[in-house]
């Protein structure tokens, strides 16, 4: 059973779709922690269903690394074979991602190699782009640089505001999720750096 962490910073929709689709029994993944760098809203799905969270609060640190060193010291606690960012925003530093690498993976509302970094919504509506996408990347040094393990087109309709096309995106990103992580715990996906 592939043991999972999932770490966030906001309201933590894409988690609470892991972590429903996690509670099924013929669910090859188990979601061991959330953790979170800050008291995210999302926070509250891992107590409602019962699944341990530690926050590491990025401003008790004196810098990334030193926040870094905290975050993979509770991590390390669980010794998860996949650790999965969902809306968190932060970059982790490269120590802690060379710890974990090719095991850690992010959800990204974009079709990377597109609109890359924190704000891919705003900045595809800001392109006048007609389309844009969701992607499941491996997290490599880079901000969203990483091998590519799903993405998918998604339109972008006239009128649309930063909110709702990212409401149209976020659950294309969470079936692409669950399914990258399903396929990574059968074998059916290897991760490569
Ligand atoms: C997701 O679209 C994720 O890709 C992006 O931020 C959003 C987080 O949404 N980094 P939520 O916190 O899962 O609702």
């Amino acid at each position: 059973m592939l043991t999972v962490a999932v770490l966030i910073s906001g309201t933590g929709s894409n988690l609470r779709a892991l972590l429903e689709a996690a509670r099924r029994p013929d669910f090859p993944a188990r979601i061991v922690v959330v953790g979170a760098d800050r008291d995210a809203e999302g926070l509250a799905h891992a107590a409602e269903l019962g699944i341990p969270s530690f926050t590491v609060p990025f401003r008790s640190f004196a810098d990334r690394d030193a926040w870094g060193a905290e975050l993979g010291r509770r991590l390390d606690e669980w010794e998860p074979d996949l650790v999965v960012l969902s809306g968190l925003m932060r970059l982790l530093p490269s120590s802690l991602v060379a710890r974990y690498a090719p095991r850690i993976i992010n959800t990204h509302p974009a079709y990377l190699p597109e609109f890359p970094g924190a704000h891919g919504v705003r900045d595809a509506l800001a392109a006048g782009v007609s389309q844009t996408g969701a992607s499941v990347i491996v997290v490599d040094d880079g901000v969203d640089t990483g091998p590519i393990l799903a993405q998918e087109r998604i339109p972008v309709e006239p009128g649309d505001t930063e909110e709702t096309l990212h409401e149209r995106i976020k659950p294309v990103e969470r079936r692409l999720l669950i399914d990258v992580v399903r396929r990574i715990a059968t074998g059916d996906l290897a991760l490569t750096p």
